[in-house]
């Protein structure tokens, strides 16, 4: 019999095992060898000493109740290594279930976070009581690193919920829910207020049920809604692939296949084949690319920016308790609604107090929708709203320590509002700009402390935006990044830091994707081939229908600037093949975006795109004129990588990280590549076979597809991008 080294056996007198995840030396517990053999060792005791065990409880020494799998493995694994995952992958789950067989009640008592491999132990267990701790989280979210639940999660939340509610709320979305959602969702039987009532209800559980079993080993079970067997369910069975499609939009992301093939052909097997066949699927998934790429992004890259990587390391933490929001449109309404969740009191300042009530209107739409689908209570509403004053009145805005400005996109009113604030507010607040394009440099020069100047560029629609860009001008100092950074961690959002550049990171980056795709158009591709081939990249939105909504007079008039920047300083400026394209469709055909009531399609009068204007085929598509469907994928996916790399060249990135968590969160870059700079490293071939292939699209489509030096030179050493 192997010993137990992270679990702690602890029997009380009446009898009453309780297992405590311990993994020594750590500050988490997640699926490692020593997790596995002490599973093992744990399940040989507890079989060997069943006479005197009268039931199981199942808890955690940390903080979490148990982190899942271990990434830093994962990440690590190597095609050939599948037969070794899966043998791994079996061993553990053999060890639960024979603990879950053996006819005593066990029970898990979720003290914190159960993600992914934590609610799979959790799963085996006959009953849950969850800890309602604070920010704790429940669910399997593997699909969001590219896996699937490979420690029995598919193929018992599939016995719990049915495949239908398994597949739809728990595994193929990967939501976290809180306690009290999981347990409206089934996840778990009860919460608990405290620890103390949380074992005294794992007790009860034990103390009613001397014999237990799951739901899924008692006689007679069948899975709740049926198996693909059934009329019924077969009934139901075209919504998924409508699912499938709506959450892959086709493209190459292989988790929500193989969790739909797991759930759909486990529950039609006995639940030993199932968990072959879950483990299968696993195996595939984490010795591949895809997975790879998305832990790095999703999971380490996130996890170094918002840690604070690029946040100056001397300058104390900095809370802000009163902020100004300058402007109460979409953008000033989105960030003082996102303020006041963090419990930050606003005041939010429009041109009269009327317009800043709109705004704040706007905000109580958001809790009204929230309050609806019982994300927010009716008090936590109100306080949030009590936090926010609308007002016209400068002088409201004494005592703010942090001002965050959302005016029009126009120099000389962004330099009048902070001329007519920085004397108001706290000395020495924090002075934000939320400007999209605006060079911050030149913004600074129109406050008086340009030390204390920076710009936090949120995305539309802030409430849904993960993402803040942070971006530091010339003279921005140490100390106002900082606190900028800590700000929107306050928030909940995460902040990537950059220099000044025309269009920051994410704006120059997203550029590019919506230049290559109106070139093609302007190749006379057919443009529903080019909507096709951005849907297929995985990327959220299509090319033209995202610069409709952008508008085509925005990207225009920013170039128009650039040009003028540029040629001033001497320099030589050269045209994208898009710009004669956008040209043409603003002055010629009057078509400058949905906000213009048509741009690349046409629209109804609910403002709903109907189809793509017929002019565009008219006009510019020839016949023929067709390229690769993979060419067309590439050159949409190259121009932003190639752009990233270009913007780390110039010093505009300082870190990887935030290249590729930018990119992910900021600009919808396709997840399934770990964003834009991992794009690069997990290429088939390296920084070589990207290099090979940019080469290939430069030849063939132009020279804005020839590598930089810097990155030829990592072709040839194979160095891949990653931060030090
Ligand atoms: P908006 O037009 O919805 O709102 C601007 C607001 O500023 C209006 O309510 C207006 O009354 C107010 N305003 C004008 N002069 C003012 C003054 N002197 N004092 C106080 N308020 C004044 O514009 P939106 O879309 O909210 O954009 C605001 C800023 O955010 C712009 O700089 C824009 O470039 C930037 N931004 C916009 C994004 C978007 O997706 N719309 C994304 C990221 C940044």
């Amino acid at each position: 019999m192997s010993e137990s080294t992270t679990i702690r056996w602890e029997q009380d007198e009446t009898g009453v095992v309780t297992l405590v995840l311990d993994d020594p030396g750590q500050s988490a517990n997640t699926m490692n060898d020593a997790f596995r053999h002490s599973l093992s060792a744990v399940a040989d005791r507890v079989e060997a000493e069943r006479d005197t065990v009268r039931g199981v409880v199942v808890t955690s020494a940390k903080k979490t109740f148990f982190a899942g799998g271990d990434l830093r493995d994962l990440i690590r694994l190597r095609p050939d290594q599948a037969e070794q995952v899966y043998e791994r992958g079996m061993e553990m789950k053999a060890a639960l279930r024979r603990i879950e067989t053996l006819g005593k009640p066990v029970v898990a008592a979720i003290n914190g976070a159960a993600l992914g491999g934590g609610y799979e132990i959790a799963l085996a267990c006959h009953h849950r009581v969850a800890l309602d701790a604070p920010g704790s989280r429940i669910g399997l979210p593997e699909v969001t690193l590219g896996l699937l639940p490979g420690g029995g999660g598919v193929v018992r939340t599939v016995r719990l919920l049915g495949v239908a509610d398994a597949l739809l709320k728990v595994l193929l979305k990967g939501t976290r829910y809180t306690p009290r959602r999981a347990l409206e969702a089934g996840l778990v039987h009860e919460v608990a207020e405290t620890p103390e009532e949380m074992l005294a209800k794992a007790r009860a559980y034990i103390d009613a049920h001397p014999e237990s079993q799951q739901p899924w080993d008692a006689k007679g079970y069948r899975i709740p809604g049926g198996t693909p067997a059934d009329p019924r369910f077969a009934a139901t069975l075209p919504a998924f692939p409508a699912t499938l499609r709506k959450q892959t939009a086709g493209a190459p992301l292989p988790a929500p296949r193989d969790i739909l093939a797991a759930a759909v052909e486990g529950s039609q097997v006995d639940i030993d084949t199932a968990f072959v066949i879950e483990s299968r699927y696993f195996a595939g998934l984490a010795t591949g690319r895809t997975a790879k790429n998305m832990i790095q992004g999703f999971f380490f890259d996130l996890q170094a920016v918002n840690s604070g990587a690029s946040r100056p390391q001397d300058v104390p933490r900095h809370t802000v308790r009163r902020v100004a929001v300058l402007g109460a449109g979409m953008m000033g309404a989105g960030i003082a609604h996102s303020c006041a969740r963090a419990g930050i009191d606003v005041v939010l300042k429009d041109v009269s107090r009327e317009a800043a009530g709109r705004g704040k209107d706007h905000v109580a739409d958001l809790l009204a929708k929230a309050v609806a689908k019982g994300r927010t209570t009716e008090t936590e509403r109100d306080l949030l709203l009590g936090r926010i004053t609308a007002t016209g009145d400068l002088a409201e805005l004494a005592g703010c320590d942090a001002v965050i400005e959302a005016v029009f996109e126009d120099t000389a009113l962004k330099h009048k509002v902070f001329q007519e604030v920085q004397d108001v507010v706290a000395p020495g607040a924090l002075l934000c700009s939320n400007t999209s394009t605006l060079p911050i440099t030149a913004l600074a020069e129109g406050v008086a402390r340009p030390a204390d100047f920076v710009g936090l560029h949120f995305f539309s629609p802030v409430d849904r935006m993960p993402l803040v860009e942070i971006i530091k001008g010339r003279e921005t100092g140490d100390e106002a990044l900082a606190r900028a950074f800590d700000l929107v961690r306050q928030i909940r959002k995460t902040p990537i830091v950059v220099n000044d550049s025309r269009g920051f990171f994410t704006s120059r980056v997203i550029g590019q994707f919506l230049n290559e795709g109106v070139a093609m158009v302007g190749e006379g591709i057919e443009p529903a081939s080019v909507e096709q081939a951005a849907a297929q990249a995985g990327y959220p939105a299509k090319v033209l229908s995202l610069m409709d909504e952008l508008t085509l007079t925005l990207p225009r008039r920013i170039r128009q600037e650039a040009r003028r920047a540029v040629e001033d300083a001497g320099g030589t400026w050269t045209a994208h093949p898009a710009d004669a394209v956008v040209d043409r469709m603003v002055e010629e055909f009057g078509r400058g975006g949905r906000a213009a009531g048509g741009g690349f399609y046409e629209y109804g009068e609910d403002g709903a795109r109907t189809r793509l204007w017929p002019g565009l085929r008219t006009h510019f598509t020839r016949p023929g004129a067709g390229i690769p469907f993979d060419d067309m994928r590439d050159r949409m996916l190259f121009a932003e990588a190639l752009d990233a790399v270009r913007c780390l060249d110039e010093g505009v990135l300082t870190s990887v990280a935030d290249a590729n968590v930018g990119s992910l969160l900021g600009i919808g870059f396709p997840a399934w590549t770990g964003g834009v700079l991992q794009y690069v490293n997990g290429y088939e071939g390296g920084p070589a076979g990207f290099v090979a292939r940019a080469r290939e699209l430069a030849e063939r489509y132009g020279a804005r597809f020839e590598p930089p030096a810097t990155l030829a030179s990592r072709a040839a050493t194979g160095e891949r991008y990653a931060d030090a």
